[in-house]
């Protein structure tokens, strides 16, 4: 009798992966996914378009689109001042509702996870009717593209990362506090799914080691783009 089936169904279970982490997979309906995209296809007719922020010289392999906030390294700006200097996009308050239903998601998961019980909404700081993020980064990968494994550092508030993926799968890295190093757990994130880190794992070390190339299911296809993946990661700058 094959068992893929049943490993399958059990590896995308949602659970706390280390304390702080929480995997919320098929989080987004196919509804939600498909919106998701027609807001990309916008999003990517600027004000400042999908860019390769560079880092320390070097062009990072993922396009990054802005929203509320421009990001480069060590620095949160209005405008985009290494692309072409225009303003971004707001932030857009639907995002900040469906960041409030993954944390509350996501708290509930926590909170029936025994091992973890720093892993809930308090533990995060906040009650998920709370959560302000701020800033969106929405990170578009092609089949090649990667990202190291890093921190995310440059807020000054620590209330959680809420990320949300759509497309082709990618394997997350998601390590330790520590450094980039074993031990770290690789997942999955497949089109719809939520993942959230706070409080204990706010700052994991964490990256995209590879995109499964042509493994988006239909709804959350890039088609307009020859497939690939978007991330969306919201966070709280605590910059006015
Ligand atoms: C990020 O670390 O900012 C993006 C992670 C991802 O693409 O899943
Ligand atoms: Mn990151």
């Amino acid at each position: 009798m094959e068992s893929l089936f049943a490993d399958e169904a059990f590896d995308r279970a949602p659970r706390v992966v280390a304390d702080g982490a929480v995997w919320l997979p098929g989080f987004l309906d196919e509804a939600a996914q498909a919106w998701i995209i027609r807001q990309y296809r916008q999003w990517q007719s600027g004000p400042v378009p999908a860019h390769a922020t560079t880092i320390a010289g070097h062009p990072m392999s993922v396009q990054t689109i802005g929203l509320g906030w421009h990001w480069q390294p060590g620095r949160y700006d209005r405008r985009a001042r290494d692309v072409n200097n225009a303003r971004v996009l707001d932030f857009p308050d639907w995002m900040t509702r469906l960041g409030r239903q993954v944390i509350a998601e996501a708290a509930e998961v926590a909170a029936a996870d025994p091992q973890f019980p720093s892993g809930d909404e308090r533990a995060w700081g906040l009650d998920a009717e709370d959560y302000r993020p701020d800033v969106a980064l929405v990170n578009y990968y092609d089949s090649s593209a990667k990202m190291g494994m890093h921190q995310d550092k440059d807020e000054f508030d620590p209330a959680p990362v809420v990320s949300l993926s759509i497309g082709d799968t990618c394997i997350f890295r998601f390590g330790n506090t520590v450094n980039r190093n074993r031990p770290y757990e690789d997942i999955r994130l497949a089109s719809g799914d939520a993942f959230v880190f706070g409080g204990p794992a706010r700052f994991a070390y964490h990256g995209v080691t590879s995109i499964q190339p042509a493994t988006a299911p239909e709804h959350g296809r890039l088609d307009h783009l020859g497939g690939g993946r978007i991330n969306i990661t919201m966070r709280t700058t605590g910059r006015a």
